[in-house]
Formats: C-alpha cells, sequence, structure tokens
C-alpha cells in the first residue's frame, strides 16, 4: 500500500486531487497536509473526510523540522505539492508571505525527501505543481511551450518560479526524482471567492459591482479544474523524471467577453431581464504588473500521455455557475469566515 501526500488539499485545486486520488486509488493512503490558511476549507472535502484511506494532517510547510519528522515517520513513496499562497493580488500587498510559504516552504519539503528517500529513491516521485504565470506575458501571438525562458512580473510568479528552479536543482544536483507541471488559470467549484469566476458569480448574485481591471482587455486560458485534476493524475502515474508538461485548455478568452458571457448566463439563471447584470460592470484601476496574456500549448502532454481536456468552457462555465447557485451555504460560510469553524468542531477530536 503505497503512501501518498498531497500538500494544499483543503484548498481549490488540491481537494479535487485528493477527491480523485481517494476515489480512483482504494489501496492508496492519502495524506493531505495543509496549514487551513484563509484559503483552506475542510469543507471543501466532506464527501471523502470518513474514508479509510483518507488522512488530514494540520502543518505548516514553512516548519522544516516539523517536515522532516512527518516524513520520517510517514516515509511516502509520492509527493503532490500544491500548497501555496496563490493570489496575485495578495502577493502585490504581502511578498514575503509569498516566499515563505512558496519558496522556503517548497524548499523544506524538497530537503525532508532527499533526506528520507536517501539512495532508495526508485519509485518514488516529487510532482510540484506550478503555474503558467513563471512564463510572463505574451503579445498577440504565440504561445508557452515548456522551453520558454522564465520572465515572471508578480511577486507571487516571481515565488512559484523560484520554486520551479528549485524543484529542478534538486532533481540535477541530488537526484531527487522530481518533476513539474505549468497551468493555466482553473475554474470550477470550490474557488475562493477572491479570484475572477467566483467573486463575479458571488457579486452578481448580491448586486454587487464587478470591478473589472484596467480595460478587461487581458486575456487568461481557462481550464476546467477537474481537467487539471485528471492531468494531474496522468503525470504522476506516467510522467517522466526531470521533466516539464504544460497544462492548459487552447481556450483564450478576455476578461470582458468572460465577464460578459457570465452576466448572460446569471440573468438567465436568476430570471433578471437581458442586461441587467452587465450594468454592475465598474472600471477600476489596473492591477499593477498585470500581465497581459497567457496561452499555454500542451501538446507534449496531450501527445505523450494522451491527455486532452474533457468539457467545452461555455459548458463548464454553466455547470460552475449551477454549482455556486446551488451550494449558497458553503459560498455564505467562505464570506463569513465561518467555513473555519469547520476544523474546530470536527477534526481536533482526531
Ligand atoms: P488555493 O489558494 O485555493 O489553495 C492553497 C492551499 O494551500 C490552501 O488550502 C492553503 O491552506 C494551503 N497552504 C497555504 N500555505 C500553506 C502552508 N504554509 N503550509 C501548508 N499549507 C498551506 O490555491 P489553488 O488555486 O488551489 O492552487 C493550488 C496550487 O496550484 C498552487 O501551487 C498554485 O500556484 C497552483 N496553480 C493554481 C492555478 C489556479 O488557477 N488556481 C493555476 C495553476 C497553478
Ligand atoms: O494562470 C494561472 C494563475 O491563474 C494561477 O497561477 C493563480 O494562482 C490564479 O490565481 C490565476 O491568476 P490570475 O491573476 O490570472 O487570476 P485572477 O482570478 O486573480 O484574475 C483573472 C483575470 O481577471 C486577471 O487578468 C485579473 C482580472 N481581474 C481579477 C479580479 C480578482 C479583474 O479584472 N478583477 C478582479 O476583481
Amino acid at each position: 500500500m503505497k503512501t501518498i501526500l498531497i500538500t494544499g488539499g483543503a484548498g481549490f485545486i488540491g481537494s479535487h486531487v485528493v477527491r480523485l486520488f481517494v476515489n480512483k486509488y482504494p489501496d492508496y493512503n492519502i495524506v493531505n497536509l495543509d496549514k487551513l490558511t484563509y484559503a483552506g476549507n475542510l469543507a471543501n472535502l466532506k464527501d471523502v473526510e470518513n474514508k479509510s484511506n483518507y488522512e488530514f494532517v494540520k502543518a505548516d510547510i514553512v516548519d522544516g523540522e516539523a517536515m522532516l519528522k512527518l516524513f520520517q515517520e510517514r516515509q511516502f513513496d509520492g509527493v503532490i505539492h500544491l500548497a501555496a499562497e496563490s493570489h496575485v493580488d495578495r502577493s502585490i500587498s504581502n511578498p514575503t508571505e509569498f516566499v515563505f510559504t512558496n519558496v522556503i516552504g517548497t524548499v523544506n519539503l524538497l530537503n525532508a525527501a532527499c533526506a528520507i528517500w536517501n539512495g532508495q529513491a526508485e519509485g518514488k516521485l516529487f510532482y510540484h505543481i506550478s503555474t503558467d504565470e513563471v512564463y510572463g506575458s505574451l503579445g498577440e501571438e504565440g504561445m508557452f511551450t515548456e522551453t520558454t525562458k522564465y520572465d515572471p512580473h508578480s511577486p507571487y510568479s516571481a515565488s512559484k518560479a523560484s520554486s520551479d528552479h528549485f524543484v529542478r536543482a534538486y532533481h540535477d544536483t541530488f537526484g531527487l526524482p522530481a518533476l513539474v507541471s505549468n497551468c493555466s488559470n482553473n475554474y470550477g467549484s470550490f474557488q475562493f471567492p477572491e479570484k475572477l469566476i467566483p467573486l463575479f458569480i458571488n457579486n452578481i448574485r448580491n448586486n454587487k459591482p464587478l470591478p473589472v481591471y484596467g480595460k478587461g482587455e487581458n486575456i487568461r486560458d481557462w481550464l476546467w479544474v477537474e481537467d487539471h485534476a485528471r492531468a494531474i493524475d496522468v503525470i504522476f502515474h506516467q510522467g517522466k523524471v526531470g521533466e516539464t508538461y504544460n497544462i492548459g485548455g487552447h481556450n483564450e478568452w478576455t476578461n470582458i467577453s468572460l465577464i460578459k458571457l457570465m452576466c448572460e448566463i446569471m440573468d438567465r439563471k436568476l430570471g433578471r431581464e437581458e442586461g441587467t447584470s452587465e450594468k454592475l460592470i465598474t472600471y477600476v484601476k489596473d492591477r499593477a504588473g498585470h500581465d497581459l496574456r497567457y496561452a499555454i500549448d500542451s501538446t507534449k502532454l496531450q501527445k505523450e500521455l494522451s491527455w486532452v481536456p474533457s468539457l467545452q468552457f461555455e459548458e463548464g462555465l454553466e455547470k460552475t455557475i449551477d454549482w455556486y447557485l446551488e451550494n449558497e451555504e458553503w459560498l455564505q460560510n467562505v464570506t463569513s469566515g465561518d467555513y473555519q469553524k469547520y476544523y474546530e468542531g470536527q477534526y481536533q477530536k482526531r
């Protein structure tokens, strides 16, 4: 029986990865390590929390001693590392937190894996989940490939670029079996409503302004979170050690056209007159250092590991909007801060 460590499993993408692995691999012990920052919410995993192959550990990856102790105790066979500070706007107001978690936290995990797997790393894997933002910003043409030069602009992307470099350096220097994937913007259920899509769904529902940064002409390449989780599964099991894989949806939207589509769908679902929600659009000061365009070329993943996105964006967006409208309690708990009581009530007893 293999024991797999998933870090950041109480977050948006992590919770989808944990759910997929717990359900698909009953012969794996899945250990979800999470600090439960504002972005971590164990209610995201209600449906798997009592499964016998799932365990939650509350810990901070910035605590190097705790990481070493945990690796010594549990002898993990594999690590899927998602824990991070993930929001660009927060990295602009507090860059240091991003250095601690994303850089030092990652190095602590690498040190622990090296120490424990030393000389016996056969069949083990340290898999680091990263972002397309490390590649910087595109003009009108071209796409990011695995060989695009790193050119991060925000403190968030600089911290993720640094952690990617450390993972590759530990592979090259210490022989740590490691690989990295870089993914485009994810959307779907359980995303914290600070990111564009869930924030705007919540604001439209509550008739609040929709703050569009700059002219809304920036372009993002959107991928359904469950397709990202499937890609992580494929890469974890079939990816080549030392390699990098880009993951993306071939699905570029300017922010403003995406926002207008969301307004249209929400008017229909909420029984509002066409054009009502669009009136909430408010153009605000641009994000500092705002990257113009991201677009991922995922040909390598598609050709070598036969992964393809399963869902068309319009269908995925409808599904996502439906999920937030049907899960009002989840959204209210998250916006009120009540979700943090879930841990106190449920998990301290264990
Ligand atoms: P998220 O903010 O929703 O979740 C992050 C999780 O990490 C939370 O549960 C949080 O409690 C935990 N965490 C934060 N600091 C920690 C610490 N010091 N110790 C232990 N746990 C800690 O993030 P997400 O959007 O799910 O992103 C997950 C990963 O995927 C990140 O590494 C991010 O860079 C990467 N990524 C995200 C996207 C996206 O569109 N959201 C795209 C590509 C890559
Ligand atoms: O590309 C992958 C990245 O996607 C991940 O690595 C990050 O963790 C994730 O947060 C996301 O980063 P973005 O900055 O692209 O996502 P965000 O949802 O914050 O913003 C999407 C776009 O919408 C971006 O161009 C900024 C704009 N925006 C965002 C917010 C929150 C607005 O115009 N108004 C807003 O209020």
